[in-house]
């Protein structure tokens, strides 16, 4: 019968087996799967283990600051590159979701094989891929396959020539929370709510542009320290603010204003793959929605989405 612990200490075995004294290259995102994965494999090879941690500039506020880190902490030998600008400048007048998702993977891709390029003789990449990964990457190969390209599986170029490490892949999610707090996970990632890869970019309703990712960080920020000062955090399966491209009549003081509107999306799933919106209390969505508006210049309005999925997803790209 399955328990963390023997999980680890099977996999840790297998990994050494394995990857013997070959060097590993990883890129880190801060979730729970990449960063299970990454403890798992830097017990089996310590030092050969690149980890690898890049910004690009569509986090969340002072998280890649807070993420590198909660990783040095744990011993990781980690990399951050400094790539917003790169970022930017690929998704500049880009307003397709599925254009923006391919540039912001492409400019990965190329981040990711300059730094991986300057560790002498990698053979492996490790990913953090788990079991439903492997389900969806294989049924989204099917006529809906740009429904949503989920660019964290298999998206190994050919000029890569590594070998794949992927000591997730027969786990689900709970599982693999299980096997992260056996290897002593902090729970600012344990309980961490899942983060598309392209990040604020596809909550960014338009274009992509500096100043509007400031501005849906400091509106995230409140939100989702709002939710954790309420003990709401963990009740909530994900949640985020999408910065919508439209502006709406407002009034402060004597002054008609014209500014921003953001909503706001909580939501309770098991998986991702359905999920209700959070009944969360009005006393706070009230709160919340006074303190963004008070604190955040350029929004007058803010909006709670009620939509289920399906029909609707749980981001709005
Ligand atoms: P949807 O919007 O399809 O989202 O209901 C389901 C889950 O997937 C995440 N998501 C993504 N994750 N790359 C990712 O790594 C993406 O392009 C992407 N699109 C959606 C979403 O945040 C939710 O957790």
């Amino acid at each position: 019968d399955w328990t963390s612990a023997s999980f680890v200490e099977s996999t840790v075995a297998g990994l050494k087996e394995k990857l013997g004294d070959d060097k590993v290259v990883m890129a880190l995102s801060g979730g729970v799967d990449s960063s299970v994965a990454a403890m798992l494999v830097h017990r089996a090879v310590g030092q050969n283990l690149f980890c690898i941690f890049v910004d690009n500039g569509l986090l969340r506020k002072d998280e890649y600051e807070n993420v590198l880190e909660s990783y040095k902490h744990l011993g990781l030998n980690i990399k951050g590159v400094d790539s917003k600008d790169q970022f930017y400048h690929a998704l500049e007048g880009l307003t397709d979701p599925e254009a923006k998702r391919k540039a912001i993977g492409k400019t990965f891709i190329d981040v990711f094989d300059q730094e991986s390029h300057l560790i002498e003789d990698v053979v492996w990449l490790g990913q953090g891929t788990i079991y439903p990964d492997v389900i969806e990457s294989v049924s989204v190969k099917g006529p809906s396959a740009t429904i949503k390209s989920h660019h964290n599986v298999g998206g190994l170029p050919d000029f890569m020539k590594l070998k794949v490490v992927e000591p997730l892949n027969t786990l689900f999610k709970d599982e693999v929370r299980a096997v992260g707090r056996t290897l002593g996970l902090p729970d600012n990632i344990l309980k961490r709510h899942p983060f598309p890869g392209p990040g604020l970019a596809i909550r960014i309703l338009g274009d992509i542009t500096a100043e509007k990712v400031q501005i849906l960080q400091e509106v995230d920020a409140l939100f989702i320290n709002g939710l954790k000062r309420e003990g709401l955090y963990d009740q909530v399966w994900q949640a985020g603010a999408i910065l919508l491209p439209v502006q709406s009549v407002g009034v402060m003081g004597d002054e008609r204003t014209y500014e921003r509107v953001v909503a706001l999306r909580a939501v309770t799933s098991v998986d991702g793959m359905t999920a209700d919106w959070a009944h969360l209390p009005y006393t706070f969505l009230a709160d919340i929605s006074n303190e963004i508006i008070n604190k955040v210049k350029g929004v007058n309005r803010v909006v709670y989405d009620i939509s289920s999925k399906p029909p609707a997803t749980i981001e709005w790209e």
